[in-house]
């Protein structure tokens, strides 16, 4: 029923924090650019029909020439911030799809299982907006403010990390970004702007092996551990 999905993958961020100059999700991880492996995962999921790629302002052409997953792919100029390159793309997405799943490239590990999980568990709740994949928390969660602890986070077991990909009703993606837009209010993810729209977002299990690269630490450890999988 998902089939025709379109994938917005997220890949227009700075490679700031990393310390480098080019922009993160154009780093090779294992030998592939970011970006290059997170749309092989996408298009690696039947019901994902095409893509819409954000990049950087200046990097569509190369984008455009390393991009190249099988499945149609559009290339769109990003925004400032990660909301804003969310926005872009949608922009690109054609009318007719019912259902967009959101990846960011960041997460150079996320299988094509995935996105599979996370679009069948829209089609297996119908009142769910959007489904996205979430990891325990195993560390006891402390929100810290001027260098004191202000507060103990409760009920660890309620407590999860969000990933991507994150699959959401066409029409629930955009209205909940317009209105926010129109408030202007930004969200690290898009299920959040789902949430603070008033729609009804399914957790199913996330994938440790799917983390995010953020440090010049977790591109090593990526590395290491990309070397690790491949010699079983
Ligand atoms: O910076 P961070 O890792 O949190 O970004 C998450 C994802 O959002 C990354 O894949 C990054 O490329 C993307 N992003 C974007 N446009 C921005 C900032 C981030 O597409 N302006």
């Amino acid at each position: 029923m998902t089939a025709g999905a379109v994938a917005i993958v997220l890949a227009a961020g700075s490679g700031e924090r990393l310390g480098r100059v080019e922009p993160k999700a154009f780093l090779d991880v294992a030998g592939s650019p970011m970006v290059v492996r997170a749309a092989e995962a996408a298009a690696a999921c039947p019901a994902v029909g095409s893509l819409v790629v954000a990049v950087p302002r200046g990097h569509e052409g190369t984008a455009r020439a390393i991009v190249a997953p099988g499945k149609p792919v559009v290339v769109v100029s990003g925004g400032i911030s990660r909301h804003a390159s969310v926005r872009a793309a949608l922009a690109a997405v054609p009318d007719r799809a019912s259902f967009i799943v959101c990846h960011d490239a960041a997460r150079p590990f996320a299988s094509p299982q995935q996105f599979v999980l996370v679009l069948g568990a829209l089609e297996v709740n119908p009142d769910a907006a959007g489904a996205i994949p979430v990891v325990p928390v195993t560390d006891t969660v402390k929100r810290v403010r001027g260098g004191f602890v202000v507060r103990t986070e409760g009920s660890r077991e309620e407590l999860t990390l969000a990933q991507t990909p994150q699959a959401f009703r066409a029409s629930a993606l955009r209205d909940a970004h317009t209105r926010a837009a129109q408030a202007e209010r930004e969200f690290s993810d898009d299920a959040a702007a789902l949430e603070w729209a008033g729609y009804r977002v399914a957790a199913v299990a996330g994938d440790p092996d799917n983390f995010k690269i953020t440090t010049p630490e977790d591109l090593a450890l990526a590395e290491l551990f990309a070397a690790e999988r491949a010699h079983g």
